[in-house]
């Protein structure tokens, strides 16, 4: 026999038989947009390393999320750049701050139309850049920053946030956050837990847009998981899990697929994954030099996520992937 009876290319010979026999399939309900909005600016300001992503004045953040509504887009999380920052982050549950009032006129605008989402952190309102407070010995107090995230948490459901995502990876994070929101009557409030989130190279756009530098040069390895270690991160959503999270994140996405698999094999619980600030910029570079064909690029990036197992993804390229999958 001069080749095998079943030809695999049979299958792929025209762009309808492809589609029949695709195994997954990237749709906008799959997209979550992260958007910025910051405080004491009067019209949108540009991020370079993000292009087309830009910090939202609360007006230009409606307005964005209108638009967003209208591509079929159905959920937002928001990130919040104060204009006072201290070393405990307590803009973060000001109920005037300005994710909180955000979140409120993002409410107001859009009903029950959209999920809005606020990550839960500190590092964009402390002083030092650190996602907690920072001990005499200079490492983050894992059990003082829960704390604070507990005042986040209300704050944040008060203004009307539909799922709270928790992201400073503090040890028992989730279990202090879901006692706050039961305890101020906010058990119907489902919490996505950012479990399996890396110490990773690629979030360097993203403290751009949110104007973090951490103190003396440090970074979060004292808290962000490992690169080396893909079962620690099932560990991290064993805990998570246990402490009541509705959803699990594992972030980045693309260097972490193996994570998102693993993870998928242990959970039936959703599963987000978040292509960060990074990933995006890479393919943006090397698209505006004409090294890459952006726009496939993002959409094989995005379907190979979900084909390790996400159910959702976090990602700048929500807008714009809305636009091509129409
Ligand atoms: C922490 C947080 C970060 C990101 C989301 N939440 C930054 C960090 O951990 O340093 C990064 C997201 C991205 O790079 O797109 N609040």
């Amino acid at each position: 026999m001069p080749f095998p009876q079943r030809r695999l290319r049979r299958l792929r010979r025209t762009p309808a038989l492809r589609r029949l026999v695709a195994e997954t399939r990237l749709t906008v309900d799959d997209l979550v947009a992260p958007l910025f909005v910051r405080e004491g600016i009067d019209e949108p300001q540009p991020i370079v390393s993000l292009p087309g992503v830009v910090q939202h004045t609360r007006v230009s953040l409606v307005e964005e999320v209108l638009r967003l509504r209208g591509l079929g887009i159905s959920g937002i999380i928001l990130f919040g750049v104060p204009t006072k920052k201290d070393a405990v982050g307590s803009e973060a549950w000001n109920p005037d701050g300005v994710v909180q009032v955000a979140l409120r006129d993002c409410r107001d605008a859009v009903g029950d139309e959209m999920v809005v989402m606020a990550d839960l952190c500190v590092d964009e309102y402390t002083d030092h850049g650190h996602c907690g407070i920072v001990g005499a010995d200079g490492d983050v107090d894992n059990d003082a920053t829960l704390e604070l995230y507990s005042h986040i948490a209300l704050a944040q459901a008060e203004a009307g946030a539909d799922v709270i995502a928790p992201s400073g990876m503090m040890d028992g994070q989730v279990a202090a956050i879901r006692a706050a929101l039961d305890g101020g009557g906010h058990e119907h409030l489902p919490i996505l837990a950012y479990s399996a989130k890396y110490a990773s190279g690629l979030y360097g756009p993203f403290r751009d847009a949110v104007d973090v530098t951490i103190a003396g040069g440090g970074n979060r390895k004292g808290y962000q998981q490992d690169w080396h270690n893909a079962r620690e991160a099932l560990e991290e959503i064993r805990f998570d899990l246990a402490e009541g999270a509705d959803m699990i994140m594992v972030k980045p996405a693309v260097t972490y697929l193996d994570v998102i698999t693993a993870a998928r094999a242990i959970t039936d619980v959703p599963i987000a994954a978040y292509h960060v600030s990074g990933e995006y910029a890479m393919v943006k570079a090397a698209a505006a030099n004409g090294w890459i064909d952006g726009e496939v690029v993002a959409l094989e990036q995005l379907t190979a996520v979900k084909r390790a197992g996400a159910d959702m993804i976090l990602t700048y390229f929500a807008g714009e992937m809305a636009e091509t999958l129409s």
